[in-house]
């Protein structure tokens, strides 16, 4: 499938505020190299993307699968450049969702664009973006986010569990989309939701919970060591997300979610 120009590196510095992009055709994880290679780093943001992932993954065990057409790119960024208290810095996952559903709302009309709490994004029920964010320890005042954005990747010849679970941009549009366009629009709503953040999270959280895909919605999550289940309530301003059980309200900082 033809999937539109490739990414030229000169014009994403040029448009955005990132000063140095590494595009490879092929590699194991962006995610990956970045975080072997965060003390070469010296004028941040930089930008670490490649056309096909090897061993692309995601959080916890799982492995991201995408097709050709896809964006698979990891942005390398120091929080305190953008006056981001350090207490907030839990929320930056919350935050780099919304940047992302912003970028992608001008694109796409047909279904709605929701938050899937931590930093899922879905165009209707489907997951059209995943992100992940790490650090290393030594080097805790950077982080790597790692997104995954379906653009143009057909799921035909995904795993069965994959494919009706996921879904992309032209999937939903019926039309290919120019992945630098994409690309471009993502990094820019990402510098702005980061700057917001230095002086308006509550806005921010504010924002999230008007798009949250699973308030009002019975679901299950699993923590590390128990499975809590009830009516999610959408997030608090510290990004917990909020489950009415049979018991009580609970808080819950961590875990994987599934509708029931
Ligand atoms: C998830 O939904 O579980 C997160 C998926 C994150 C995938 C992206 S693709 C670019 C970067 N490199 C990786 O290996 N993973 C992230």
């Amino acid at each position: 499938m033809y999937c539109g120009p490739v990414i030229d590196p000169e014009v994403v510095c040029q448009q955005t505020f990132i000063q140095k992009v590494t595009w490879f055709s092929e590699i194991d994880s962006t995610n990956t190299l970045a975080l072997s290679q965060l003390e070469t780093f010296d004028c941040l943001p930089i930008l670490i993307g490649a056309d096909k992932q090897t061993g692309g993954r995601g959080r916890g065990q799982n492995s991201w699968y995408a097709g050709s057409g896809g964006l698979t790119f990891s942005v390398i960024l120091r929080p305190v450049d953008f006056q981001l208290e350090h207490r907030h810095w839990p929320l930056m996952s919350l935050f780099v969702g919304l940047a992302i559903r912003e970028a992608i709302s001008q694109f796409v009309t047909r279904e709605p664009v929701s938050l899937k709490w931590p930093n899922d994004i879905y165009l209707g029920e489907r997951k059209v973006c995943g992100v992940l964010i790490e650090s290393a320890p030594q080097h805790r005042d950077m982080v790597v986010i790692g997104i995954g954005l379906n653009v143009n990747n057909s799921f035909d010849g995904a795993p069965d569990d994959i494919r009706c679970r996921a879904v992309s941009m032209s999937g939903v549009e019926i039309q290919l989309f120019n992945r630098q366009l994409v690309l471009v629009e993502v990094l820019k709503s990402l510098e702005e939701v980061l700057q917001t953040a230095a002086n308006s999270v509550a806005d921010l959280l504010t924002e999230w919970r008007s798009h949250c895909f699973l308030t009002g919605r019975r679901i299950k999550v699993d923590e590390i060591h128990r499975t809590v289940t009830g009516n999610c309530l959408g997030i608090d301003q510290e990004g917990a997300l909020l489950l009415q059980t049979d018991e009580k309200i609970e808080r819950l900082f961590a875990g994987s979610v599934t509708l029931l």
